[in-house]
């Protein structure tokens, strides 16, 4: 097709339209439409778009072509009149309509006046108007639709005040294309565009052994193509996936638990006192139906205890009267500790070594860098000889893997861990420090009540801000606006390839 068109353009010398060309080479326009653009990446030709107006008459303006202008009918009947007459019989002789219309135009072209007597009001001829270049043109266009340029140049204004006229003509937007022939087509060796190529090897070209002679079209692989948005996985969701390749790398398995838990395995197995801030109703969702639900019998007498006077840990507790009405409210976990803590309690020897990445809630305000709901990664790694400094290497491993090289720790607090520190990273491009997670190892007053006797180490952190930092972001909502120019935007696998593991 490139070929055919490409010849009509060269032997001619001049632009030719898609229609001009389809019916020079005996081919469909939508096939030259499409060589057309092949044409063009290759620099041979331009193609230049026209916009066309076509008029032609609208159902007013069929009625005026044949019973004439309503002004001029209007003058007509003046004329008739011997140059007056009253706007009452002027009207019952036009009908309402056309009576309206007669009169405001007869009016603006300053052919006619009204003027109060004593029998009402009348019109009189001031000026008897030739013929007009509005009729000539509904003549035209009675004969059949014209465009702007097949309308005399004199009588175009006419046709577009006539165009302005409600209903009268009736306007056709076309396009056109026009193809010209760039120097690099006139340039190219004609035999070059005589040769014929065979697109496709047929079984008449193999049984007539004429596949020996033609000449087969290469395959380009670098033509231009369509974008195609095949399906992927959600960027955030490729982070998800990737944190736990990660884990699992290192040795880790995932854990799961409930979105909707009980104060006790989110704040009260965490010592965090029953007064603390972060368990008001501003910080924490609870659940309004079901309120309450049951509590692990076994943990409830060491917990209180742990909690009132510190019990058997060698702490003094937080020395108030603990209630377990208010363990036994539920509400929607507000990190996932609750979900590490909660599966400690079952798996009270070492080795452990889980992770998890997941959902949390928490009744924050939405903005360009809080959510409501959003999620934590989350682990903890029990061993007969775990140290702190193992769980620094860890937390340090596992974000350089991520891709996050420049990682250093500073100390924090958390009320169920000893030591605590939190994790930054720094960010080159941005030239800022990035806070990644918080840890420690849990306290006795956390283990001793669950019969834990071996050290555990404990992390957790949110996704979100790490995602915003590595997909570089500055609006966390981002990931949630379900905006497919921005999903499709990121390429697969592009932290992967960021990070340089593909
Ligand atoms: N749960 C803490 C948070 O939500 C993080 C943390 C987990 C800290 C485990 C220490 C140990 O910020």
């Amino acid at each position: 097709m490139e070929k055919h068109v490409a010849k009509a353009l060269k032997e001619r010398k001049s632009p030719l339209s898609f229609e001009e060309a389809a019916e020079l080479i005996g081919r469909d326009v939508g096939s030259v439409a499409k060589a057309s653009l092949w044409l063009r990446n290759k620099g041979l030709i331009d193609v230049e778009e026209r916009e066309r107006k076509i008029f032609s008459l609208g159902e007013e303006g069929k009625i005026y072509a044949e019973q004439g202008l309503p002004e001029k009918r209007l003058v007509e009947e003046l004329e008739k009149a011997g140059g007056e007459l009253e706007l009452d019989s002027l009207r019952e002789k036009l009908g309402e309509k056309t009576f309206r219309i007669a009169i405001s135009w007869a009016k603006r072209r300053g052919w006619i006046s009204i003027e109060k007597a004593p029998r009402g009001a009348v019109a009189r001829l001031v000026e008897k108007p030739g013929e007009l270049a509005e009729e000539k043109v509904l003549k035209l266009l009675a004969e059949g639709e014209r465009s702007l340029d097949e309308i005399p140049e004199d009588l175009r204004d006419a046709c577009l005040e006539l165009a302005s006229r409600p209903k009268v003509l009736e306007v056709k937007i076309v396009r056109t294309h026009l193809m010209k022939p760039t120097e690099k087509l006139m340039a190219l060796p004609d035999e070059l565009l005589e040769e014929e190529e065979v697109t496709k090897l047929t079984r008449e070209l193999l049984a007539t052994g004429k596949w020996r002679k033609v000449k087969f079209r290469k395959f380009d692989i670098r033509a231009p193509t369509p974008p195609v948005f095949a399906s992927k996985r959600h960027p955030l969701r490729e982070l998800i996936k990737l944190v736990r390749e990660i884990f699992v790398e290192m040795g880790f398995e995932e854990i799961r638990g409930p979105l909707v838990e009980l104060a006790f395995w989110n704040f009260d197995a965490l010592f965090q006192p029953q007064d603390h801030p972060a368990r008001e109703m501003h910080d924490t969702f609870y659940l309004a139906e079901p309120e309450k639900g049951e509590l692990p019998r076994k943990l409830v007498p060491p917990i209180k205890r742990v909690h009132e006077d510190g019990g058997d840990t060698g702490s003094t507790g937080w020395g108030y009267r603990w209630s377990a009405e208010e363990a036994r409210r539920l509400l929607l976990r507000t990190h996932t500790t609750a979900t590490t803590i909660r599966y400690l309690a079952e798996h009270r020897d070492p080795p452990v070594k889980v992770f998890s990445v997941d959902r949390i809630y928490r009744n924050e305000r939405t903005d360009w860098k809080h959510l409501a709901e959003f999620h934590q990664i989350e682990g903890i790694v029990m061993g007969e000889n775990v140290s702190f400094r193992d769980l620094l290497g860890l937390i340090k491993e596992f974000y350089n893997r991520l891709g996050l090289k420049n990682v250093k720790f500073r100390p924090s607090y958390f009320p169920y861990t000893e030591p605590s520190a939190e994790a930054v990273a720094y960010l080159e491009d941005k030239k800022t420090w990035l806070e990644l997670i918080g840890m420690g190892i849990f306290r006795p007053e956390v283990t001793r009540p669950l019969g834990i006797k071996h050290r555990v180490l404990a992390w957790g952190g949110g996704l979100e801000r790490l995602a915003l930092a590595l997909y570089d972001l500055d609006d966390i909502r981002t990931f949630y606006n379900n905006d497919l120019n921005w999903i499709r935007s990121v390429p697969s696998a592009f932290l992967k390839k960021k990070i340089g593991i593909v």
